[in-house]
């Protein structure tokens, strides 16, 4: 499908497969109720979630969500980037992309497919990761048909998803607290903005989500065989799937390694589609070890703990 097509669709009120740099999105015209509810059906995601805001180009975004001078100077340094900045919401957004909260989350992400078809859209798009409610988040196109290809009226394909994990969430305003971690890493917020960037846990994050929002459930990004987390030596059994960080483990089950080199980026990368990998190579459970938890460690841990169901 191509870009012009697929921006027809979402003008119709429809939903596409959207490639960004962190993941693949469900979209659709954040200014239309019905279209949104739809993303919120084809997931089978609770409606109490609120989504991200896609935007074009950065200087768009104040027409959805009210500036700050943090969030300027944010936005300016980071976008187009997987960054997403919790703001003040203007009154053309509908609640159901909120879910009531008087925020929005937006970004501006950095994929030449997307921000091509947000611009020939017209229109602001709402696009949560596209995949099926609780499951892992896909990377690849192909991820996307397999969960949801009969929900979507297309999938644009841009690739395999350079940065492999989701944007950071960030609330910049009174003072600067990541909800999730993500592609841009807390050392290069704080080093731009100069002060501290503080991490939110669990009470933080739910002060700033609605009660039973999914990004406050232990288990979410979960594969189909349950997921632990290794504590001391590799389980050996045929039927236990291994996710290693930089070695690879002893003979034994399948086992996948996130970047022989030890590389973070690279490891953020292969995170879904390796678990997803391992998911379909029917073992009966998973293992998988944490990583350093310094820079884009941090989102990846994140990820894994509540695959876990630890979160
Ligand atoms: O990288 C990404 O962010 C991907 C791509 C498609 O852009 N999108 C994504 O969306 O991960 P989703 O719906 O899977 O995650 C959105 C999360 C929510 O679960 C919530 O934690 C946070 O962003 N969020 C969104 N709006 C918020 C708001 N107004 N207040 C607090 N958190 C919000
Ligand atoms: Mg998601």
């Amino acid at each position: 499908m191509d870009v012009e097509t697929a921006a027809a669709a979402l003008r119709a009120g429809l939903l596409i497969g959207m490639p960004t740099e962190t993941v693949y999105g469900l979209a659709a015209n954040a200014l239309d109720a019905q279209a949104v509810l739809r993303i919120f059906a084809a997931k089978g995601r609770p409606s109490f979630d609120p989504l991200i805001v896609h935007v074009a180009d950065p200087d768009q975004v104040w027409e959805v969500a009210e500036p700050s001078p943090r969030a300027r100077r944010l936005a300016e340094r980071f976008w187009p980037g997987p960054l997403t900045l919790v703001l003040p919401r203007r009154a053309c957004i509908p609640d159901v992309v909120t879910s009531g909260l008087d925020t929005v989350g937006v970004r501006c992400p950095d994929h030449p497919l997307a921000r091509a078809l947000i611009r020939a859209t017209g229109r602001p798009l709402a696009a949560p990761s596209a995949n099926r409610f609780g499951r892992i988040s896909p990377t690849t196109a192909a991820h996307v048909v397999e969960q949801l290809g009969a929900a979507v009226a297309g999938v644009l394909d841009g690739g395999p998803c350079r940065v492999g994990v989701e944007s950071t969430v960030l609330l910049p305003d009174p003072a600067p607290i990541i909800l999730r971690p993500g592609g841009i890493t807390r050392e290069a917020l704080t080093d731009f903005l100069g002060e501290a960037v503080a991490v939110a846990g669990r009470e933080q994050r739910a002060d700033h989500l609605p009660a039973q929002a999914p990004g406050m459930l232990a288990s979410h990004y979960a594969p189909r065989a349950p997921l632990s987390l290794r504590e001391g030596a590799w389980p050996t059994a045929a039927d236990v799937g291994r996710l290693a960080f930089r070695d690879p483990p002893p003979r034994g089950g399948p086992s996948l390694v996130l970047s022989p080199t030890g590389d973070l980026a690279e490891a953020a990368a292969n995170l879904f589609a390796m678990l997803r990998w391992l998911d379909a190579s029917g073992v009966a459970t998973i293992v998988a070890e944490l990583v350093p938890a310094d820079g884009l460690g941090l989102a990846i841990n994140d990820r894994l703990v509540r695959a876990a169901g630890r979160g």
